[in-house]
Protein backbone atom coordinates (compact mmCIF):
# COMPACT_ATOMS: atom_id res chain seq x y z
CA UNK A 1 0.00 0.00 0.00
CA UNK A 2 0.84 3.21 -0.31
CA UNK A 3 1.71 5.39 2.51
CA UNK A 4 -0.58 7.80 3.64
CA UNK A 5 -0.57 11.33 4.40
CA UNK A 6 -1.80 12.37 7.86
CA UNK A 7 -4.89 14.28 6.58
CA UNK A 8 -5.83 10.97 4.32
CA UNK A 9 -5.42 8.77 7.35
CA UNK A 10 -8.24 10.49 9.01
CA UNK A 11 -10.35 10.39 5.84
CA UNK A 12 -9.52 6.54 5.84
CA UNK A 13 -9.98 5.58 9.68
CA UNK A 14 -13.76 3.76 9.90
CA UNK A 15 -15.83 5.24 12.83
CA UNK A 16 -17.41 3.11 15.12
CA UNK A 17 -20.16 3.87 17.83
CA UNK A 18 -19.79 2.36 20.49
CA UNK A 19 -22.99 0.90 21.91
CA UNK A 20 -24.84 2.67 18.99
CA UNK A 21 -24.70 6.62 19.29
CA UNK A 22 -24.77 6.05 23.25
CA UNK A 23 -23.57 9.63 23.72
CA UNK A 24 -26.58 10.99 22.36
CA UNK A 25 -29.16 8.08 22.93
CA UNK A 26 -29.17 5.29 25.73
CA UNK A 27 -26.86 2.71 24.61
CA UNK A 28 -27.56 -0.58 23.12
CA UNK A 29 -30.83 0.20 22.12
CA UNK A 30 -32.87 0.07 18.87
CA UNK A 31 -33.13 4.14 19.42
CA UNK A 32 -28.72 4.46 20.12
CA UNK A 33 -28.37 2.43 16.41
CA UNK A 34 -30.79 4.69 14.88
CA UNK A 35 -28.70 7.83 15.95
CA UNK A 36 -25.18 6.30 15.16
CA UNK A 37 -27.29 5.10 11.09
CA UNK A 38 -28.19 9.19 10.86
CA UNK A 39 -24.67 10.29 12.10
CA UNK A 40 -23.02 7.70 9.30
CA UNK A 41 -21.43 5.73 11.43
CA UNK A 42 -19.35 3.05 9.51
CA UNK A 43 -19.98 -0.13 12.30
CA UNK A 44 -22.60 -0.16 15.43
CA UNK A 45 -20.64 -1.72 18.02
CA UNK A 46 -23.30 -4.31 20.31
CA UNK A 47 -22.21 -6.16 23.36
CA UNK A 48 -24.35 -9.78 23.35
CA UNK A 49 -25.52 -11.91 26.09
CA UNK A 50 -28.13 -14.77 26.29
CA UNK A 51 -31.38 -14.60 28.44
CA UNK A 52 -32.08 -17.92 30.78
CA UNK A 53 -34.05 -19.88 27.57
CA UNK A 54 -31.15 -18.95 25.80
CA UNK A 55 -31.87 -16.01 23.58
CA UNK A 56 -29.47 -13.58 22.51
CA UNK A 57 -30.03 -10.45 24.03
CA UNK A 58 -27.89 -6.60 23.35
CA UNK A 59 -27.10 -5.48 26.48
CA UNK A 60 -23.52 -4.54 28.18
CA UNK A 61 -23.73 -5.56 32.08
CA UNK A 62 -23.91 -9.21 33.39
CA UNK A 63 -27.00 -7.52 35.34
CA UNK A 64 -30.35 -5.24 34.34
CA UNK A 65 -29.68 -2.57 36.87
CA UNK A 66 -27.67 0.05 35.51
CA UNK A 67 -29.86 0.49 32.33
CA UNK A 68 -33.31 -0.83 32.62
CA UNK A 69 -35.93 -0.16 35.71
CA UNK A 70 -35.10 -3.97 36.67
CA UNK A 71 -32.94 -6.21 38.90
CA UNK A 72 -30.42 -9.24 38.35
CA UNK A 73 -28.90 -10.77 36.12
CA UNK A 74 -29.47 -10.92 32.29
CA UNK A 75 -29.33 -15.23 32.59
CA UNK A 76 -32.18 -14.63 35.68
CA UNK A 77 -34.53 -13.40 33.17
CA UNK A 78 -35.99 -15.13 30.53
CA UNK A 79 -37.06 -12.91 26.86
CA UNK A 80 -40.37 -12.22 27.39
CA UNK A 81 -39.19 -11.34 31.36
CA UNK A 82 -36.41 -9.17 29.97
CA UNK A 83 -38.47 -7.61 27.25
CA UNK A 84 -40.76 -5.80 29.80
CA UNK A 85 -37.95 -3.66 31.16
CA UNK A 86 -37.40 -0.36 30.17
CA UNK A 87 -34.04 0.40 28.71
CA UNK A 88 -34.48 3.88 27.85
CA UNK A 89 -35.74 6.00 30.63
CA UNK A 90 -32.06 5.76 32.64
CA UNK A 91 -30.73 8.05 29.75
CA UNK A 92 -33.92 10.42 29.43
CA UNK A 93 -37.78 10.85 29.32
CA UNK A 94 -37.56 10.50 25.83
CA UNK A 95 -36.16 7.05 25.53
CA UNK A 96 -38.84 6.05 28.41
CA UNK A 97 -40.23 2.62 26.53
CA UNK A 98 -36.83 1.63 24.85
CA UNK A 99 -36.52 -2.47 24.93
CA UNK A 100 -33.53 -4.51 25.15
CA UNK A 101 -33.09 -5.32 21.73
CA UNK A 102 -32.38 -8.88 20.35
CA UNK A 103 -29.88 -10.05 18.32
CA UNK A 104 -32.00 -11.25 15.36
CA UNK A 105 -33.85 -7.72 15.31
CA UNK A 106 -30.65 -5.62 15.58
CA UNK A 107 -29.05 -7.78 12.24
CA UNK A 108 -32.31 -7.69 10.36
CA UNK A 109 -32.78 -3.88 10.61
CA UNK A 110 -29.19 -2.52 10.56
CA UNK A 111 -27.37 -5.02 8.52
CA UNK A 112 -26.81 -3.21 5.05
CA UNK A 113 -27.25 -0.11 6.72
CA UNK A 114 -24.34 -0.20 8.51
CA UNK A 115 -21.55 -2.27 9.57
CA UNK A 116 -22.24 -4.61 12.60
CA UNK A 117 -19.40 -5.00 15.91
CA UNK A 118 -20.70 -7.58 17.60
CA UNK A 119 -18.83 -8.12 20.81
CA UNK A 120 -19.30 -11.43 22.86
CA UNK A 121 -19.37 -10.03 26.08
CA UNK A 122 -18.74 -12.65 29.06
CA UNK A 123 -18.86 -15.86 26.78
CA UNK A 124 -17.88 -17.65 29.84
CA UNK A 125 -21.25 -17.39 31.22
CA UNK A 126 -23.09 -18.64 28.23
CA UNK A 127 -21.29 -21.92 27.12
CA UNK A 128 -22.11 -22.22 23.46
CA UNK A 129 -22.79 -18.79 22.51
CA UNK A 130 -20.43 -18.84 19.89
CA UNK A 131 -22.46 -21.18 17.91
CA UNK A 132 -25.48 -19.39 18.69
CA UNK A 133 -23.93 -15.90 17.05
CA UNK A 134 -22.36 -18.09 14.19
CA UNK A 135 -25.76 -20.00 13.45
CA UNK A 136 -27.78 -16.40 13.58
CA UNK A 137 -25.10 -14.97 11.01
CA UNK A 138 -24.86 -18.27 8.73
CA UNK A 139 -29.41 -18.21 8.20
CA UNK A 140 -28.81 -15.09 7.03
CA UNK A 141 -26.16 -15.60 4.71
CA UNK A 142 -24.17 -13.07 6.53
CA UNK A 143 -20.92 -15.00 6.82
CA UNK A 144 -19.80 -13.60 3.60
CA UNK A 145 -17.28 -11.08 4.13
CA UNK A 146 -17.49 -9.91 0.54
CA UNK A 147 -21.81 -9.06 1.62
CA UNK A 148 -21.76 -7.56 4.88
CA UNK A 149 -19.35 -5.69 7.11
CA UNK A 150 -19.25 -7.53 10.28
CA UNK A 151 -16.33 -8.11 12.68
CA UNK A 152 -16.64 -10.11 15.95
CA UNK A 153 -14.56 -9.45 19.16
CA UNK A 154 -14.31 -10.31 22.71
CA UNK A 155 -12.03 -10.22 25.52
CA UNK A 156 -12.49 -13.80 26.23
CA UNK A 157 -9.65 -14.84 23.57
CA UNK A 158 -10.58 -18.68 23.79
CA UNK A 159 -14.01 -17.78 23.46
CA UNK A 160 -13.00 -16.08 19.83
CA UNK A 161 -10.80 -18.70 18.19
CA UNK A 162 -13.99 -20.81 19.05
CA UNK A 163 -15.79 -18.46 17.04
CA UNK A 164 -12.90 -18.35 14.44
CA UNK A 165 -13.05 -21.65 13.95
CA UNK A 166 -16.78 -21.85 13.20
CA UNK A 167 -17.17 -19.22 10.40
CA UNK A 168 -13.22 -18.31 9.51
CA UNK A 169 -14.74 -15.81 6.85
CA UNK A 170 -15.96 -13.35 9.68
CA UNK A 171 -13.08 -11.39 10.68
CA UNK A 172 -12.59 -11.55 14.37
CA UNK A 173 -10.50 -9.18 17.27
CA UNK A 174 -9.13 -9.70 20.34
CA UNK A 175 -10.07 -6.80 23.15
CA UNK A 176 -8.04 -5.85 25.70
CA UNK A 177 -6.81 -3.56 28.16
CA UNK A 178 -3.80 -5.05 29.34
CA UNK A 179 -0.56 -4.22 28.54
CA UNK A 180 1.36 -7.82 29.13
CA UNK A 181 -1.11 -8.93 25.74
CA UNK A 182 0.72 -6.61 23.96
CA UNK A 183 4.19 -8.48 23.75
CA UNK A 184 5.42 -9.32 20.47
CA UNK A 185 4.60 -13.08 21.51
CA UNK A 186 1.58 -12.49 22.22
CA UNK A 187 0.74 -9.82 19.43
CA UNK A 188 2.28 -13.08 17.44
CA UNK A 189 0.29 -15.95 19.30
CA UNK A 190 -3.09 -13.58 17.97
CA UNK A 191 -1.77 -13.16 14.65
CA UNK A 192 -2.88 -16.56 13.90
CA UNK A 193 -6.33 -16.25 13.98
CA UNK A 194 -7.19 -12.40 14.71
CA UNK A 195 -7.58 -9.59 12.06
CA UNK A 196 -7.81 -6.95 14.78
CA UNK A 197 -6.21 -6.06 18.24
CA UNK A 198 -8.40 -3.63 20.16
CA UNK A 199 -6.75 -1.86 22.84
CA UNK A 200 -7.97 0.70 25.39
CA UNK A 201 -6.74 4.03 23.94
CA UNK A 202 -4.20 4.66 26.81
CA UNK A 203 -2.19 1.70 25.25
CA UNK A 204 -1.53 3.42 21.27
CA UNK A 205 1.15 4.18 20.31
CA UNK A 206 2.57 4.74 16.48
CA UNK A 207 4.62 1.73 17.41
CA UNK A 208 1.98 -0.47 18.88
CA UNK A 209 -0.10 0.12 15.19
CA UNK A 210 2.98 -0.30 13.22
CA UNK A 211 3.97 -3.53 15.23
CA UNK A 212 0.00 -5.05 15.00
CA UNK A 213 0.23 -3.78 11.07
CA UNK A 214 3.65 -5.29 10.20
CA UNK A 215 1.30 -8.79 11.74
CA UNK A 216 -1.23 -8.08 8.98
CA UNK A 217 -3.75 -7.09 11.43
CA UNK A 218 -5.45 -3.90 11.52
CA UNK A 219 -6.44 -1.79 15.41
CA UNK A 220 -9.48 -0.50 16.70
CA UNK A 221 -9.05 1.75 19.57
CA UNK A 222 -12.09 2.64 22.08
CA UNK A 223 -13.32 4.42 23.82
CA UNK A 224 -13.33 8.11 22.66
CA UNK A 225 -15.86 9.92 24.75
CA UNK A 226 -13.94 13.53 24.43
CA UNK A 227 -12.87 15.72 21.39
CA UNK A 228 -9.41 16.03 21.69
CA UNK A 229 -9.04 11.97 21.95
CA UNK A 230 -9.52 11.81 18.40
CA UNK A 231 -6.27 13.26 16.65
CA UNK A 232 -3.52 11.57 18.86
CA UNK A 233 -5.06 8.27 17.48
CA UNK A 234 -5.40 9.35 13.69
CA UNK A 235 -1.67 10.90 14.20
CA UNK A 236 -0.89 7.17 15.21
CA UNK A 237 -2.85 5.55 12.50
CA UNK A 238 -5.16 3.58 13.76
CA UNK A 239 -7.63 2.12 11.68
CA UNK A 240 -11.20 2.38 13.53
CA UNK A 241 -12.07 4.65 16.64
CA UNK A 242 -14.73 3.14 18.69
CA UNK A 243 -16.56 6.53 20.22
CA UNK A 244 -20.07 7.37 22.14
CA UNK A 245 -19.71 10.28 19.87
CA UNK A 246 -19.78 9.31 16.03
CA UNK A 247 -19.16 13.59 15.49
CA UNK A 248 -16.14 13.68 17.00
CA UNK A 249 -14.56 11.47 14.03
CA UNK A 250 -13.73 12.64 10.77
CA UNK A 251 -16.67 11.09 7.83
CA UNK A 252 -14.33 8.37 5.94
CA UNK A 253 -14.87 8.17 2.27
O1 LIG B 1 -15.62 -2.14 21.61
C1 LIG B 1 -14.77 -1.97 22.68
C2 LIG B 1 -15.45 -1.75 24.00
O2 LIG B 1 -16.83 -1.89 23.83
C3 LIG B 1 -14.96 -2.66 25.05
O3 LIG B 1 -15.34 -2.27 26.33
O4 LIG B 1 -16.71 -2.41 28.35
O5 LIG B 1 -17.44 -0.94 26.50
O6 LIG B 1 -17.61 -3.39 26.28
P1 LIG B 1 -16.83 -2.26 26.87
CA1 LIG C 1 -18.45 -3.57 24.12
Amino acid sequence: AVMAAPNEKADRVDTIAHRGASGYAPENTMAAFRKAVKMKADYIEIDVQATKDGKLVVIHDNTVDRTTDGTGKVSSFTLDEIRQLDAGSFFGPDFAGERIPTFDEVLDEFRGKTGILIELKSPELYPGIEEQVAAALSERNMDKPANEKIIVQSFNFDSIKTFHELLPAVPVGVLTSNKNDLTDEKLAEFATYADYVNPTQKLVTEELVNRIHDLGMQISVWTVRKPEEVEPLLKAGVDDIITDYPDYVPRNK
